[in-house]
């Protein structure tokens, strides 16, 4: 039973890696449905979107049949549904299933601790406000990144100050961000877009040389890497997220902080538990917060991460069928390339065209849902312009990436004979 049905999956998927993907698509429908698998509704992956269109294909026999394809899939299996009842047994809240998740995430990561939050939000903000960040300091990041990475810095009382991102990329320039540290500087925040390593060498080159402190934004890369080390590792912490759209979740909100270091790792699992002093009920040395991961999700979320690498690996074998099929289309820039000793995870698969809404429109009367990460950039949201007085062209690449991005569908159990249709509708859009 459950077991079994894990095993599909894994089986589905390793071997959907190791054959380059040759099944059809009659193969992929018959072998998925024997999944005990529950994947969520598009609704539940992406805020923006909920579209009702379904995709009419041809099949060899000629029959049509409809099939959307959603941008994204989060699996939650039955080996993960039998951890969660197991786990309302333990303390529901710092049950054992917490502790033990953090023990084999700080493995995973090559850190000595990770601590678990509420979420990707309260995990950068709270790993700040434990490396000591808060009223007066400023903080370097990006404006193209989801709003909450410049959200955690107001959180502690900083004020976040943008750098443009790289002239050929999505990731914070750590040249743009090293212009902008001033006597304030008190951390810089480069974020792992998309699952793509940010520039981690040059950034700790700026932290050498200026004293700041590096937190790692890698809510969209868990196990992306850098020369052989996790992102999450290199930095002075890393932050995670696990909202359901993320490579791994816990069926649910969540986040993870991981550091090496003993003082950092001891003000966060303060922070997050109230600001509970270690080992007190209610001796309290801190302000903190009641962000706490419950003993569910982290029961989740310790299955999901032993799938992690091989749902990594699918996803990368899908970006390179997406990179085959669309690489000379006139019209489409690809995502980019892994610099050598890097490896991306494709938490989305982002390509560019000028022809956005078209492509968009097409694929989505198709039945293929996609995204744009992200419509606007951080500093030309609302509470931005009106706190900073930021205006259009203060980070122009930041916001030609905006204007430009489009995410196509990605998950681990995405076909290439999928991969092949959404490519199709792309060319036939761009000829349009
Ligand atoms: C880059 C980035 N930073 C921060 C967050 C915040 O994580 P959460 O939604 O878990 O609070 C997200 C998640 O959407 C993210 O993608």
């Amino acid at each position: 039973m459950t077991v079994s049905a894990r095993q599909s999956l894994d089986i589905f998927i390793s071997q959907k890696i190791q054959k380059g993907e040759t099944e059809t698509e009659k193969d992929y429908t018959r072998e998925y449905s024997t999944f005990q698998v529950r994947t969520a509704k598009p609704s539940m992956t992406e805020h923006a979107i909920s579209s009702k269109t379904t995709l009419v294909e041809e099949s060899k026999s000629g029959t049509k049949h409809s099939k959307r394809i959603p941008l994204a899939l989060p699996i939650i299996d039955e080996e993960m549904k039998t951890a969660t009842l197991a786990a309302l047994d333990e303390k529901l809240v710092m049950g054992e299933s917490v502790f033990k998740f953090e023990e084999e995430f700080a493995r995973y990561c090559g850190t000595k601790y990770a601590v678990s939050t509420s979420s990707g939000t309260a995990a950068l903000s709270i790993s700040l406000q434990a490396l000591g960040i808060g009223h007066g300091s400023q903080v370097v990041t990006t404006p193209f990144s989801f709003i909450a990475t410049a959200n955690a810095v107001l959180h502690t009382g900083a004020d976040p100050v943008f750098a443009d991102v790289e002239d050929f990329g999505v990731n914070l320039s750590p040249q743009k961000a090293r212009a902008k540290i001033t006597s304030k500087t008190r951390a810089v925040i480069p974020v792992h877009l998309y699952g793509h390593p940010a520039m981690m060498e040059d950034f700790l080159e700026i932290s050498r040389d200026s004293g700041v402190k590096l937190v790692e934004d890698a809510c969209q890369a868990h196990g992306a890497e850098i020369g052989g080390r996790r992102v999450g590792s290199i930095g002075d912490a890393g932050c995670f997220s696990f909202y359901p759209a993320k490579n791994m979740t816990v069926g649910g909100d969540g986040g993870m902080i991981t550091t090496s270091n003993d003082e950092t790792a001891a003000a966060a699992m303060s922070i997050r538990d109230c600001g509970r002093d270690k080992g007190s009920k209610y001796n309290h040395g801190r302000i903190g917060y009641t962000s706490r991961l419950n003993t569910v999700n982290a029961a989740i979320g310790r299955v999901q991460l032993r799938r992690l690498d091989v749902w990594n690996q699918a996803r990368r074998q899908l970006a390179s069928h997406y990179v085959r099929e669309l690489g000379n289309v006139e019209g489409v820039t690809l995502p980019p390339s892994d610099r050598p000793g890097d490896s991306a995870v494709y938490h989305l698969l982002v390509i560019r065209t000028r022809n956005r809404e078209k492509v968009k429109k097409h694929l989505e009367s198709n039945g293929i849902e996609t995204g744009v990460h992200y419509p606007v950039p951080i500093h030309l949201q609302v509470p931005y312009r009106q706190m900073f007085g930021y205006s259009e062209g203060a980070f122009p690449m930041s916001e030609s990436l905006s204007n430009d991005v489009l995410s196509l569908p990605m998950y681990p159990t995405l076909t290439e004979a999928e991969v092949a249709v959404i490519c199709d509708l792309v060319k036939a859009s761009l000829k349009q």
